[in-house]
């Protein structure tokens, strides 16, 4: 589209502002949303530059930085770069582009993010529009622990290709170490858009080292590569006597660390594994623990303590379930991976001995694991709440603990120190508008971060109405936070609180039960501008809360539950933190 001016001769620019004005004008005529990073790299000429859109697809804002990131790169390489919410993007808008890069996370289990799940099913609809006119490429941000790695940008990679876009440059996957992949996919990307600088391999590997230390900055807690060491100031249970489950409130000192967190933020929790699982593994290998073994940061150590924190001893990998399988297991290999640990595999061939070295090498890194924060700094300045539910079930005859949750809960005691990152959640985010309203759905240990939510708001004074929806089995034992959400709902701060117990009776009651009885409520909420936040278990009760939320407005409201739902995404009033 050419360029009007609109910036008169004779208005106070130099001729370079007003260029560059008369260039964000026009942009802001032509293509909607306007980065202004981007736009302020672009500055000089912007009808020289090439039209880049970058579109994100993201559940907790890691894809979303890093699309903003290559919206500045893109501008030091000759691009007019915006970068767009994929929510926000129909296969109509696509159709009249002309260079695209996509960043999209994955997430359930192979699914789009939820700001992508709309673009995504329409791309797959058999009215999709063709695209020939588009040049694109595609880079996913996953984590190899999933089997459906990076499915997302895989399927996004693929059906634009069907559709007749082409591929500038090839698709890259991301593991969770994703700074080098991504700054060389990004490089290759907009030298195959047409990229005005030929960056040399030297300059190219500078930059990308730029690109990575603005990526992960070196404050110690900030990023799961530099983990603070965080003491335990209390661990204590929140369900009484008689209860099925096992849900604690953890709080860590933050004294000293200098580091933040916002409210919607997650904590990740470096675990070590249980001292009498690593035992029983070291006899079954007929090692005494000793052995020295690399680990994956590079250093060595011995076998036990390379056992005890720095390898998985849950799921093994398929390379540990075949060194292992019987000759004549045939398929018994891909079996074993779905429902057996590492023991278990090692117990049923004790006569497979390996070297310590060679054993190792078969194993996956021990990941840290992320926890919603439940408090916010402003009421518990120096602190970080958490609230986790310990797995504990039994397997194939084994009493079965999940590593992190039993952890903390049984080998953790005040003055341990943990190793923690905060892994910040940019699209679970309170309203900036503190007069806006909230809707909180999170039964179980879903309930986290909104306790972090209504301490935040109780602290800033915030004015906006609250409404939570919490739900667990039994109230006698599992209403957790009884008093602190009790004392809210006297004093007005919970302006509605909605409570769900799904074992007091013999139907089964559940929080979207509750969404529906007061459907007309809940509507007029959302009328008045409220933001619908969900947090929880993302395999049942994320989806019947959704299917609830369209019951909602369809009666209620009268209208296509999908359009209305989809805007509210578009404006991140509905935004999800499920797991
Ligand atoms: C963004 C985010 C926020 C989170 N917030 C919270 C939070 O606030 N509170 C919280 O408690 N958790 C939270 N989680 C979950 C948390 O990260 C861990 O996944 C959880 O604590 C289990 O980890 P673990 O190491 O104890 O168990 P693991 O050793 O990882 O074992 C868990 C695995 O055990 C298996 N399993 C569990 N139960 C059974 C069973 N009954 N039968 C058979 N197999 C079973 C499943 O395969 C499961 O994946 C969150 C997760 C994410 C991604
Ligand atoms: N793998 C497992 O077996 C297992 C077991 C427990 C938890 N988890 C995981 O742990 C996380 C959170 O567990 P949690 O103990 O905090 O809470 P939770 O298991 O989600 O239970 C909290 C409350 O939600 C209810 N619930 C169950 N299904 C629901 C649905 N479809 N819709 C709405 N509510 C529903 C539960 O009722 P009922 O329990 O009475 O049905 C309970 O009252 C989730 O990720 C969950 O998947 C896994
Ligand atoms: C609950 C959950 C489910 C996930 N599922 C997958 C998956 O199926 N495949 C995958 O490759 N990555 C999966 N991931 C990893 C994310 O895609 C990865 O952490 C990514 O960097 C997140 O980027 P985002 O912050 O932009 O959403 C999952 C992560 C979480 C927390």
């Amino acid at each position: 589209m050419p360029t009007v001016p609109v910036i008169p001769e004779s208005a106070p620019f130099t001729p370079e502002q007003r260029a560059w004005l008369n260039g964000f004008v026009a942009g802001l005529l032509s293509r909607g949303p306007v980065n202004p990073i981007a736009q302020a790299a672009a500055a000089p000429a912007r009808e020289t530059l090439r039209p880049l859109t970058i579109i994100f697809g993201s559940q907790t804002g890691t894809a979303e930085s890093l699309a903003k990131l290559a919206a500045k790169e893109a501008g030091k390489n000759g691009f007019a770069a915006i970068v767009m919410d994929m929510v926000k993007i129909s296969p109509a808008k696509l159709a009249q582009e002309k260079n695209v890069l996509i960043i999209t996370s994955t997430y359930g289990d192979g699914d789009p993010p939820d700001n992508a799940k709309a673009l995504h099913a329409a791309l797959h609809a058999p009215d999709a529009p063709r695209l020939t006119g588009l040049n694109y490429s595609v880079c996913g941000l996953g984590d190899t622990n999933y089997i459906q790695f990076c499915q997302c940008a895989k399927n996004f990679d693929a059906q634009l290709e069907k559709l007749g876009a082409t591929r500038a440059s090839a698709r890259v996957d991301c593991d969770l170490d994703y700074e080098a992949k991504f700054a060389t996919w990004l490089k290759a990307a907009l030298a195959a858009l047409g990229s005005t600088e030929a960056t040399g391999a030297t300059e190219a590997q500078s930059e990308i080292s730029d690109l990575k230390s603005e990526i992960s900055p070196p404050v110690a807690g900030s990023s799961r590569k530099n983990p603070f060491s965080a003491p335990l100031l209390c661990s204590r249970v929140l369900n009484a006597t008689g209860s099925a489950k096992e849900v604690r409130h953890v709080e860590f000192s933050l004294e000293g660390s200098g580091l933040v967190y916002e409210t919607g933020d997650a904590l990740g929790v470096f675990p070590q594994n249980s001292p009498e699982l690593v035992a029983e593994l070291l006899t079954t290998l007929g090692c005494d623990g000793e052995e020295a073994v690399p680990v994956p940061n590079g250093t060595t150590t011995s076998l036990r303590h390379a056992l005890t924190a720095h390898y998985d001893l849950g799921k093994p990998s398929p390379e540990l379930v075949s060194r292992f399988a019987a000759p004549t297991s045939g398929g018994g290999a891909a079996t074993a991976t779905v429902v057996m640990h590492l023991i278990d595999v090692v117990l049923a061939r004790p006569e497979t001995r390996l070297a310590p070295v060679d054993f190792v090498r078969l194993l996956r890194p021990l990941q840290p694991r992320l926890y919603s924060i439940s408090s916010s700094l402003r009421a518990h300045p120096g602190q970080v709440h958490l609230t986790v539910g310990a797995v504990r079930y039994e397997a194939h005859g084994r009493a079965r603990h999940g590593v992190c949750s039993t952890f903390l809960a049984d080998r953790c005691t005040p003055g341990t120190t943990v190793p923690v990152y905060v892994h910040s959640n940019k699209a679970f985010k309170l309203p900036a508008d503190p007069s806006a309203p909230v809707i909180m759905v999170g039964p179980g240990t879903g309930i986290a971060p909104f306790r972090a939510f209504l301490q935040e708001r109780r602290a800033t004074g915030a004015k906006g109405k609250n409404w939570l929806l919490f739900g667990d089995q039994r109230e006698g034992t599992d209403f957790l936070y009884r008093d602190e959400l009790l004392a809210w709902q006297r004093d007005g701060h919970l302006a509605r609180l909605d409570l769900a117990w799904s074992r007091d009776q013999a139907e089964k009651i559940y929080v979207q039960n509750r969404m529906i009885e007061q459907a007309a409520e809940l509507y007029s909420w959302l009328e008045a501008g409220a933001y619908f936040y969900v947090c929880g278990d993302a395999s049942r009760m994320a989806k019947d809360v959704d299917a609830a939320l369209h019951k909602v407005v369809e009666r209620a409201g009268g209208k296509s539950a999908a359009d209305y739902i989809q805007s509210l995404q578009a404006a991140k009033r509905y935004a999800r933190d499920v797991y």
